[in-house]
């Protein structure tokens, strides 16, 4: 039987509801300097846009999916009233909508031909295990994905206290990760990163894992 997989969307739309303020995540600046060229990005959980919206800026093709209509809806409003034509909003909720129909639906004619990147930053640990297999065997189905980026929260940002206090977090095992991503993808694991210093906000310092992934 199917595991029952839960989205708790009611806690992310109030969140972004009191929401302002776009400045990209290190993250983003660090995977900014990996790409050659232009480039199609699908941000998987992209919140409020901040990460989704740098990467249009520098020339990319973005498309953000998230689960929450609030922020999307918000996200859509604001591209809007901009002169970018490279960047648009989705909802998908991943483990429950189909992430290959949202995107094919929304690729035609958006995205040039060619690779897909996934970017994909403090999501992970915000789904359930399954959601997370459901999403790496739909992108190991996606033959035109090259490249993944993730970045999450792992096992020992457990217990730590959160800027951003109790929702659904779970702290992923990243060699669970890169098994799956390499047994189910078929991606090869490129640089992996565990540990502080790179995802420091106000008085966090969480503990999480790089990975990239390629194929
Ligand atoms: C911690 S936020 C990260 C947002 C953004 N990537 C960033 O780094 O600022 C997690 C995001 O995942 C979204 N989310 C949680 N579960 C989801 C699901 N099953 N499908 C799609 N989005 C989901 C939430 O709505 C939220 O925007």
């Amino acid at each position: 039987m199917t595991k029952q997989i839960n989205y708790d969307q009611d806690y992310w739309n109030r969140f972004y509801a009191k929401q302002i303020g776009l400045s990209p995540s290190q993250f983003a600046a660090l995977i900014a300097t990996e790409f050659d060229g232009r480039c199609n990005i699908l941000d998987v959980g992209c919140g409020n846009g901040r990460d989704a919206d740098f990467f249009a800026s520098l020339g990319h093709n973005v498309l953000g999916l998230d689960g929450s209509q609030i922020v999307v809806a918000a996200n859509q409003l604001r591209i809007n009233d901009t002169p970018h034509k490279n960047i648009s909003y989705s909802t998908c909720r991943v483990g429950l909508d189909t992430l290959t129909d949202v995107t094919s639906s929304q690729v035609d004619g958006f995205f040039d031909d060619g690779d897909l990147v996934i970017y994909s930053r403090f999501f992970l640990h915000a789904i359930p295990p399954e959601a997370e297999m459901k999403m790496i065997e739909e992108l190991a189905k996606m033959a035109n994905v090259k490249k993944v980026y993730f970045e999450y929260r792992c096992g020992d940002d457990e217990g730590e206290p959160k800027f951003f206090g109790e929702h659904y977090r779970r702290f992923v095992r990243p060699s669970q990760v890169s098994k799956a991503m390499q047994k189910i993808g078929s991606f090869s694991l490129g640089y992996e990163y565990i540990g502080r210093g790179v995802a420091k906000y106000r008085s966090e310092d969480a503990h999480v894992c790089r990975q990239f992934f390629e194929r």
